[in-house]
């Protein structure tokens, strides 16, 4: 839990938002996760453009880049790797569900502390499990980082294991979509894919850069439905996410045994393409 002086709701040091607020009440909002490197926010202008961009989809106004960053300001940053999170909810009121005609939208900033992942899930990559919990299909929201995570809440509950740094989600109809608080890659046929997202999923930060940089330098990455055949056939698998930078996968845990990669050079690679080494 971040301390008092670590939250900032509408520019104003607090610790919090109504018990009336849309976000609390029905997870009538958006979130973003970033990471503070150096005091200052890796790919701001990216997390800004994925939130104006769900602010659209959702019809919540859009709070101004430059007031975000004003919040930023607020918090106590200095040289420690720091994690991020802003939350914009619709805001209090509205007649049940109907959202309010002129929403007055809350705006949270938590700074939190980096999360201690073992140092080796970056430099030998991890292991994984598959989640039974299957993500629901709904075009309306796929892809955004909207606040209802009950899906993630329940399948990261699956398992306590701390030798599984991650859980891979399928759809209902047994479809790869991504990980629990990460996005999914596998190399195939010397391609490297990735899962649409035009159903469920997050559409993740790190995932747009592989896919434009990759794109940039002439390759394709190729956004292709998979299924757990298609995954343990694969050459290598990694994840992403804006903290974790890519994780290759060395061990997917399946019911019955386990399938091993050799991910790391791939994701080695990919990282220098990104400046992520
Ligand atoms: C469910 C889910 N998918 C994908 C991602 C990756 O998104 P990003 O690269 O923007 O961090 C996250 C990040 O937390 C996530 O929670």
């Amino acid at each position: 839990m971040a301390a008092m002086g670590n939250v900032v709701v509408n520019g104003e040091a607090a610790d919090c938002i109504s018990a009336n607020d849309r976000g609390l009440q029905y997870g009538d909002g958006l979130f973003e996760t970033i990471a503070v490197l150096g005091g200052q926010p890796r790919n701001w202008h990216l997390h800004i453009e994925r939130l104006r961009a769900g602010c659209e989809r959702l019809h919540i106004p859009p709070p101004a880049p430059e007031q975000l960053f004003d919040d930023f300001l607020k918090l106590p940053i200095d040289d420690r790797p720091r994690v991020l999170k802003i939350i914009l909810t619709r805001g209090a009121g509205g007649r049940g569900y109907r959202p309010p005609d002129d929403p007055s939208p809350t705006r949270v900033l938590i700074l939190g502390p980096w999360p201690d992942h073992p140092p080796a899930n970056r430099e030998q990559g991890v292991a994984v499990r598959l989640c039974e919990l299957r993500l629901g299909s709904n075009p309306a929201l796929a892809g955004l980082k909207h606040l209802n995570r009950l899906e993630q809440v329940l399948a990261r509950g699956e398992w306590s294991d701390p030798a599984i740094a991650e859980g891979l989600m399928f759809d209902a109809d047994g479809y790869l979509v991504e990980g629990t608080m990460s996005n999914v890659f596998i190399r195939a046929n010397g391609e490297i894919r990735t899962p649409p997202l035009d159903a469920c999923g997050v559409a993740g930060i790190v995932r747009r850069q592989i896919i434009e940089r990759h794109t940039a330098a002439g390759a394709v990455v190729i956004e292709r439905r998979m299924t757990l055949a298609d995954l343990l056939a694969a050459d290598a698998v990694f994840l992403t996410n804006s903290l974790i930078g890519l994780w290759a996968v060395r061990r997917i845990q399946l019911p019955d045994g386990s399938m091993d990669y050799d991910s790391q050079p791939l994701v080695h690679r990919l990282r220098i393409e990104l400046g992520m080494e």
